[in-house]
């Protein structure tokens, strides 16, 4: 339930871990909203924060401080179950490396998501239309290094969708892909966001990659500049 209000809200968030006897400020303070159906591009320099915005939004971290609600869900209050019940239905993640099993054909790489969601391992049939829209219907018996890098980040693009999340996170999808490639999945990511509304977060250092979202924030040393 987001009432109209923001997806997502992020405020005064805060990481710092500690590697040795070192804090490491990665967020010093983030205020964010993003509304539904938005498609937002996240810039800036290594190090600025960036991914690590991305594993607390999705429930991968827990924040050190401040608060971050997905979907009407404040994640602070929840347990660690609760963060990974987060992460099977309200988050989709796209990831540069594709993170594909190795083993399992395109078919299973997207019906685990289901598993883990707890949810029956065939797609519905709409989902049909997903795979034909994300142009993998007929590759679905392939394992990972049978298919082309655009293939690979197509069928992780479904995997990430299949359970109709609140929000995808994608850091840096285009990151492996040659030009080609790297056009054919922001067209995509466009689609996903214009034709279902599919809400969209996107890290890239691409310009032209950013160019494909209706809004972009800039981050530097873990803080939200523009
Ligand atoms: N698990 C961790 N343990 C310790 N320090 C970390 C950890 N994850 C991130 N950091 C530190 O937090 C800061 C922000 O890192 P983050 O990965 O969020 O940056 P980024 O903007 O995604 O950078 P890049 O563009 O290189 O991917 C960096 O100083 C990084 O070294
Ligand atoms: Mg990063």
């Amino acid at each position: 339930m987001t009432n109209g209000g923001p997806i997502i809200r992020v405020q005064a968030l805060r990481k710092v871990f500690r590697v040795g006897d070192v804090d490491v400020e990665a967020l010093r303070g983030v205020d964010l909203s993003v509304n539904k159906g938005d498609f937002v591009a996240i810039v800036g320099p290594s190090g600025s924060g960036k991914s690590t915005l991305f594993h607390i939004l999705g429930g991968l971290t827990a924040p050190t401080s401040g608060s971050v609600s997905i979907d009407g869900t404040d994640l602070a209050t929840l347990s660690e179950n609760g963060r990974t019940r987060v992460r099977g239905s309200k988050v989709g993640f796209v990831f540069q490396k594709y993170n594909l099993l190795p083993t399992l054909s395109a078919r299973d790489n997207i019906a685990i998501a289901l598993d883990i969601a707890g949810k029956a391992t065939e797609p519905d049939a709409s989902f049909q239309d997903v795979l034909r829209f994300l142009g993998i219907e007929h590759r679905l018996d392939h394992k990972p290094r049978a298919m082309s890098g655009g293939e690979q980040q197509r069928v992780a693009i479904a995997r990430a969708i299949v359970n109709q999340p609140a929000i995808l996170l994608a850091d840096e999808p285009t990151g492996n892909l040659d030009t080609a490639s790297s056009d054919a999945v922001l067209a995509l990511l466009r689609d996903l966001n214009q034709r279902m509304g599919q809400t969209i977060l996107m890290i890239t250092h691409n310009p032209e990659a950013a160019a494909y979202a209706n809004r972009t924030v800039k981050m530097r040393d873990g803080r939200i500049v523009s």
